[in-house]
């Protein structure tokens, strides 16, 4: 090892008190994970603040470890100490950990936490070969976490602020064909199709892990104008139906984006609108490091899941989460045959919205 220049002591406090405040937060994580799990979250929300013992007594669980798990939850400051001993949810901290209507519930992106992380010993060969992994590779637990993590997102915003702005709305009252290319468990879908219901939905997935959770919850809601397709057996249409196709938090996972846009392209009728999701980014590390406060998480989650799903076959573009900027994406679009790009802003902190029409 090459000898350390000589090292600064205030500038090795600060570096060292980064370093485990990485490992206060992957086990702050964890303690998340297990409030969710256990329905901490929920009891502290419905019963108001709480001791260990009243905890133990609204949930059956044990003192002892709901005392600790309090305690570590007061000292990072996810719960409120109101003294002796008693915690509490801020009404902040109910809407992002407990409430599940509410759009900012973020407690989703932690449930697949353990299946994430077990990820790291079949990552280590993706380094060596470049392969990485699909998003079946984090079992049943992916899919469910994706769709608590976003469904919050596209319910609040989709039929009430994107279908108006594209000027969709009667059309859909009418009636037309939709499409969702990589729609995960397909509650975007599903909530689009509750809302219009003489309108036909379709959605097309790789994961079977998605496409079961998408079935399941089509028949929970017995929603007969919605159905599911395996892209690998049944891929999008090249006929020109479509008078709408969605892809929402996907272009960036995908192996071949450009290729997916020529798809669409063809999918789509000649008055369509392509409605792109992406995660917001910009064409530079350092921009993308000034403008979004998230950037670090970001970029673990491209290596652990995004990177890895668009490099799940070889030659794939690989482009990470942070990497679909909007001069990226327009020179797809445009390439595939789409003439006008429109970006639209509906104020969301991570993602950015794109009408694309041929
Ligand atoms: C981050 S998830 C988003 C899912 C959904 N659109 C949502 O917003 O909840 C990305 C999804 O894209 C799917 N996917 C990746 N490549 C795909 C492809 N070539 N065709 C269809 N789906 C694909 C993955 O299986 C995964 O379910």
């Amino acid at each position: 090892m090459k000898q350390a220049a000589s090292i600064d002591a205030e500038r090795f406090q600060s570096y060292a008190k980064l370093v485990f405040g990485a490992l206060t937060g992957a086990l702050t994580a964890a303690m998340v994970w297990l409030g969710d799990r256990l329905g901490l979250y929920r009891a502290l929300a419905d019963s108001g603040p709480a001791t260990s013992e009243e905890l133990a007594t609204r949930t059956g669980l044990s003192e002892r470890w709901l005392r600790e798990w309090l305690q570590q939850q007061g000292a990072a400051g996810l719960l409120e100490h109101h003294g002796t001993g008693r915690f509490g949810l801020s009404p902040e901290g109910v809407a992002v950990l407990a409430d599940e209507a509410h759009p900012a519930f973020g407690v989703g992106f932690f449930s697949s936490l353990p299946q994430t992380m077990a990820l790291l010993e079949p990552l280590l060969e993706s380094f060596r070969t470049g392969l990485g992994l699909p998003y079946d590779a984090l079992g049943e637990e992916g899919a469910r976490s994706i769709e608590r993590g976003t469904a919050p997102w596209f319910r609040a915003l989709l039929v009430p602020l994107v279908v108006p702005r594209l000027g969709l709305r009667d059309a859909l009252e009418r009636g037309m064909l939709v499409a969702d290319l990589g729609c995960g468990s397909g509650h975007a879908l599903a909530a689009l199709a509750k809302a219009f219901p003489r309108s036909e939905f379709h959605g097309y997935e790789l994961s079977r892990h998605a496409l079961a959770r998408a079935n399941e919850n089509r028949n929970a809601e017995a929603l007969g104008n919605l159905r599911f397709h395996d892209v690998s057996s049944e891929p999008l249409p090249d006929d020109g139906r479509f008078g709408l196709v969605l892809t929402l938090d996907v272009l960036h996972d995908m192996t071949d984006p450009a290729g997916a846009a020529r798809t669409v392209r063809r999918a789509i009728r000649s008055d369509g609108t392509w409605l792109v999701c992406e995660i917001k980014s910009y064409p530079s590390y350092e921009e993308n490091v000034a403008r979004n406060p998230m950037a670090a998480m970001m970029y673990g989650t491209s290596v652990l899941t995004c990177m890895s799903s668009a490099l799940s076959e070889p030659g794939g573009a690989g482009l990470g989460t942070l990497g679909l900027h909007a001069d990226l994406l327009r020179g797809f679009v445009e390439q595939a045959g789409f003439s006008r790009f429109e970006v639209l802003d509906f104020g969301h902190p991570v993602n950015a919205f794109y009408a694309i029409r041929p």
